[in-house]
């Protein structure tokens, strides 16, 4: 059997286990969702957001990319935080980074990689705003991993630059913003930061009339 049909079969058995105990599983989640929280996630096959949290189908709306990064010209990252908050009406929005991310460590080297280049070029302009602090750090892992930290942390900033956002903040005091990082290694999260409806934000980010 190939890889894949296994995938169909596996399938088979678990839309079978579902109802085993709750014949109207798919019923119910057939007809609404509802999800409490949006996850930004990195495309990396080692983080599956619902499992590390614990959270079922229904539970999490979702959108991954190259690590996980918040970029202001990205219709597709615009196009889900806009439904997840003026539809879904979510509570929180997770920004999710991992230690030892590939894209990251690609960032911080000086090799071209094609196309990515360009969208690498954002967690290079992350480093750049901590030069200093990087030039500090000696071994080449813990740099990687700090700059996994704080990229999240900018990521988070740039969410709350966003007018979607902002015009939440106004109406309806949510989304609560959060930072964090997942360890590979142990299978942990950690929080880094978090912004509370109404957060602060430099001036110049501000928009007066939403
Ligand atoms: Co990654």
């Amino acid at each position: 059997m190939n890889s894949y049909q296994k995938l169909l079969l596996s399938n088979r058995a678990w839309a079978a286990e579902q109802i085993v105990d709750d014949p109207d599983y798919f019923a119910r989640l057939a007809r609404i969702q509802r999800p409490e929280f949006l996850w930004i996630g990195c495309s990396d096959s080692r983080v599956p957001e619902n499992q590390i949290t614990g959270t079922l189908p229904g539970e999490m709306f979702v959108h991954r990319n190259i690590a996980n990064l918040v970029v202001n010209t990205d219709l597709n990252l615009l196009t889900v935080l806009e439904y997840a908050v003026v539809y879904l009406e979510v509570r929180h929005i997770i920004v999710c980074g991992h230690y030892g991310c590939g894209g990251v460590r690609a960032a911080m080297s000086r090799h071209s990689f094609g196309l990515i280049d360009a969208w690498l070029r954002n967690i290079k302009d992350v480093y750049r705003l901590h030069e200093g602090e990087f030039a500090a750090i000696g071994d080449d892992d813990a740099r990687c991993s700090r700059l996994v930290e704080r990229s999240v942390m900018e990521q988070v900033l740039n969410l709350s630059k966003t007018t979607v956002i902002q015009r939440a903040w106004q109406g309806h005091q949510r989304p609560h913003l959060h930072g964090w990082v997942y360890g590979l290694g142990d299978g942990l999260l950690r929080p880094l930061c978090d912004v509370k409806p109404g957060g602060e934000i430099s001036e110049i980010y501000r928009y007066d009339d939403l």
